[in-house]
């Protein structure tokens, strides 16, 4: 495809009202691109691709995108376009603090607003690291201008010694062994070492993966684009490719309302299931779908996670890496194995269906990618639960949780806020056992704020010790994809609001029951009724800045976690070209 083509309008292209008109700003507009050395056949009657880049020498998994960028320039200037690269925030799971998660909202105001503001026919949206892919998708969808996403791609798989180290599942793991006294200073160094084998994001199926696989399945990027390691020479060739499809995006507008539906994220959706992905992809996903004016709710959770089996059998739920996931067949092999579970004609951005490459996909290893009748979970792999402490809903990854403590009473001990956890979980004098269920309040959207991954409460020391490796834990925040164990997580509304888990004492008892989807608090309503009246007032988090903006626009959890003010598409605001 290339600008000469006789089909294509060069009229009809956004960025034309910037440069064609003959009047004195459209000529500065042109004189400026002049200043810069390029004449008018570099750019005039040219689809403006953008790629919004969200490297930053603090983002480690996005360590490539600078070679990554000019691939896809590359893959823009053959098919007659021209690529301009816009650096973006960049959100560093590992690095940012305290959460990239309370910055995720802002990524997609950025990206909004960038790609309304400037003369841009069209978007590769370079993101991968967990929070850059809702952040990046959220605001495309908004602005509503051909958009679409390359993501980073996976580390390779990492190995100590003779073993498979996955990121964040392993070290998780190794991290109680060493607290339990099983691991030396020397052999965690050298985990430390080799953990983190290359540029890309964590290779387990933690959000990164979980958000790339969705990416996919939203019709966002390019066939098997989600599974590509990093640093591997198809991962190049997919830029190139990206950037010749941003050029055919841009003369056929294939904005995100055309292809998105109701179908879309119901199969993105059944994805995140069956491949066991993180349950911070539900959040992203309400906020996705109500950017687009496609609401799903916890409810179509509920409804699917008792259809569709984990299929992927990847860590934390299962065995292998992203490495092998894409070696199996990737996205591609796993709606194979889905059948009739994956709507296949829903649309790409490219204007391509899903049947017609499906129908060519193969699975090359069935240990990695199971069948719907050699599954690893049958059904219920994330499970949404109600009851009186989450009476808007909360989440729990029973395919990474321990089977026994699914059905479970115990004892609540309650840490008031993460400072109060840090300073008491390993004491000694912890009045806890293996039965006991940790909660931890003040760790949603609003209290923490940010809703932190702090929802894999510490199992305490003396308790690791004996040889306890799982307990019941309950809070309003969120937990690593790559994390694991019995954790109740997302609790809406959240304590910070003045929900239910703000009045949980230490002793009180708590019934866990995931077959039934039920989480109860054992305590009568008069009893709750008099801790409510006795609650401190609620204080605001932040007098200031982008915190306090944060803290008063956030939705919970069941909402998506989106600013109540950015929901919803904005089609009409265009900028006028003064
Ligand atoms: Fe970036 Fe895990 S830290 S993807």
């Amino acid at each position: 495809m290339s600008s000469s083509q006789p089909n294509h309008d060069p009229s009809s292209l956004r960025s034309s009202r910037w440069f064609r008109p003959d009047d004195l700003r459209s000529f500065g507009h042109r004189s400026r691109l002049k200043g810069m050395g390029f004449d008018d056949q570099d750019y005039r009657d040219r689809p403006i691709v953008a790629l919004l880049n969200t490297w930053s020498d603090l983002n480690t998994c996005h360590s490539h995108f600078r070679e990554r960028a000019e691939e896809i320039k590359r893959g823009i200037l053959q098919d007659g376009g021209f690529p301009v690269e816009i650096p973006v925030m960049s959100l560093s799971e590992m690095l940012l603090k305290p959460t990239a998660m309370l910055y995720r909202n802002l990524l997609a105001m950025e990206t909004e607003e960038v790609l309304r503001a400037h003369p841009i026919d069209a978007a590769v949206l370079m993101g991968g690291c967990d929070k850059t892919v809702p952040g990046l998708l959220m605001g495309a969808i908004s602005a509503d201008i051909p958009s679409i996403f390359f993501p980073a791609g996976p580390m390779l798989n990492a190995r100590w010694r003779n073993t498979t180290l996955g990121s964040g599942t392993d070290a998780w793991k190794y991290w109680n062994e060493r607290c339990a006294g099983n691991l030396c200073d020397g052999e965690w160094v050298e985990i430390e070492n080799c953990i983190a084998r290359s540029a890309g994001t964590c290779m387990t199926m933690g959000t990164a993966s979980t958000m790339a696989c969705i990416a996919e399945a939203l019709g966002f990027t390019l066939p098997k684009a989600s599974s590509i390691p990093a640093v591997v020479s198809e991962h190049s060739r997919l830029a190139v490719a990206t950037g010749r499809a941003a050029v055919g995006l841009a003369w056929n507008q294939r904005s995100p309302s055309t292809f998105l539906t109701r179908k879309s994220f119901h199969n993105a959706m059944t994805v995140q299931l069956a491949i066991g992905g993180s349950t911070n992809a539900m959040v992203h996903m309400i906020a996705m779908s109500r950017r687009a004016d496609l609401p799903v709710t916890l409810n179509d959770y509920d409804v699917l996670s008792r259809q569709v089996p984990v299929l992927a059998n990847l860590r934390p739920s299962g065995k292998y890496l992203m490495e092998d996931f894409h070696r199996a067949g990737g996205l591609l092999g796993l709606i194979k194995q889905l059948e009739e579970l994956f709507d296949a004609s829903s649309e790409r951005a490219d204007g391509t269906r899903f049947s017609d490459c499906i129908a060519r996909a193969e699975v090359l290893d069935e240990d990695v990618l199971r069948s719907k009748d050699n599954p690893i979970y049958s059904n219920g792999g994330t499970c949404i639960l109600y009851g009186n402490l989450a009476p808007h809903g909360c989440v729990i990854k029973s395919s990474a949780a321990s089977q026994e403590l699914l059905v479970h009473r115990g004892r609540a001990i309650v840490f008031r806020g993460y400072a109060d956890l840090k300073n008491r979980i390993h004491s000694e004098d912890l009045d806890v056992d293996a039965d006991s269920v940790l909660v931890l309040q003040k760790a949603g959207p609003v209290g923490a704020p940010g809703m932190p991954e702090w929802g894999m409460l510490p199992i305490p020391n003396k308790l690791l010790r004996r040889g306890v490796r799982d307990m019941v834990r309950i809070s309003d925040a969120r937990m690593s994809g790559t994390s694991y164990g019995t954790c109740v997580l997302h609790i809406s509304p959240e304590s910070g609001v003045g929900g239910p888990l703000s009045l949980v004492r230490d002793g009180d008892w708590i019934e866990l029951d995931v077959p039934s989807r039920r989480l109860q608090w054992c305590v009568d309503e008069q009893e709750i009724a008099t801790r409510r009246d006795s609650q401190p007032p609620l204080t605001d988090v932040a007098s200031r800045g982008y915190t306090h903006l944060y803290a008063k626009h956030v939705t919970q959890a069941h909402e998506g976690c989106d600013f109540d003010f950015l929901e919803g598409r904005d089609r009409g605001r265009e900028p006028d070209i003064y």
